[in-house]
């Protein structure tokens, strides 16, 4: 069984004040801190790069769970991997001819390998990663348009966490976008174990009840199957 990981997305932080946001996500019961890198071209938004992360580190001995939004993962794994980063998802749409290049520099740099796919994808083109002598060991079912918090959860992206879960019962299933109380039943009861939120755990009064609110949804399933 995969085990319940609550991943706040920093995007929704305050980024002036990164290390004592992270220190209070962890106190609130956070597992691992989502750390959304983008370049301004894969996605139309600019954020965060290794240096982010190299301060960051120097602060927390969190799992950092590093999601690349960009165009060229291959030049982030160095970078990222000397920063302290700990996951390591890029997308699917920009890998498909040198995804097992990636998977095997960023597992010598002694980061986790993730595959992330936008709502669009079909979940088919990440089943070639799973496979294999160095397969990926997360997969990361964006349910929003990559880019942004805050936007609205898609329920429909439940079906390719379904059939995922179905062929691989104790791989991280991780989902983001417009995750919190009222779609977390959704996304566990289909088989997601890894749970990213933003605007729903940075915008509640507390965000301790949020977090736990969601380890116990995906927690039950679990137990239920
Ligand atoms: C969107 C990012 C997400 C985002 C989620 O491109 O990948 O991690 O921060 O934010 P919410 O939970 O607000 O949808
Ligand atoms: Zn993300």
């Amino acid at each position: 069984m995969a085990a319940a990981k609550i991943a706040p997305s920093m995007l929704s932080s305050d980024f002036a004040n990164l290390a004592s946001e992270a220190d209070r996500m962890l106190k609130c019961g956070a597992d691992w801190l989502h750390m959304d890198i983008m370049d301004g071209h894969f996605v139309p938004n600019l954020t965060i790069g290794a240096p982010v992360i190299q301060s960051l580190r120097k602060h927390t001995k969190a799992y950092l769970d590093c999601h690349l939004m960009v165009t060229n993962p291959l030049d982030y794994v160095e970078p990222l991997g000397k920063a302290g980063a700990s996951g390591f998802t890029f997308h699917v749409e920009i890998s498909k001819d040198n995804w097992q290049e990636l998977v095997q520099q960023i597992k010598s740099k002694g980061m986790r390998p993730g595959v992330a796919l936008k709502p669009g994808t079909p979940i088919e083109e990440v089943y070639p990663l799973l496979e294999g002598e160095n397969p990926v060991e997360l997969v990361l079912v964006m349910t929003v348009e990559p880019g942004f918090g805050g936007q609205k959860f898609m329920p429909e992206m439940m079906d390719k966490v379904r059939v995922l879960r179905k062929k691989y019962p104790s791989l991280d299933i991780e989902v983001d976008g417009g995750l919190g109380p009222s779609t977390i039943t959704v996304a566990a009861s289909a088989g997601a174990n890894c749970i990213v939120a933003g605007s729903s755990v940075f915008g509640a009064s507390e965000p301790a009840q949020v977090i736990s609110l969601m380890r116990k949804s995906v927690e039950e399933v679990q137990q239920i199957n």
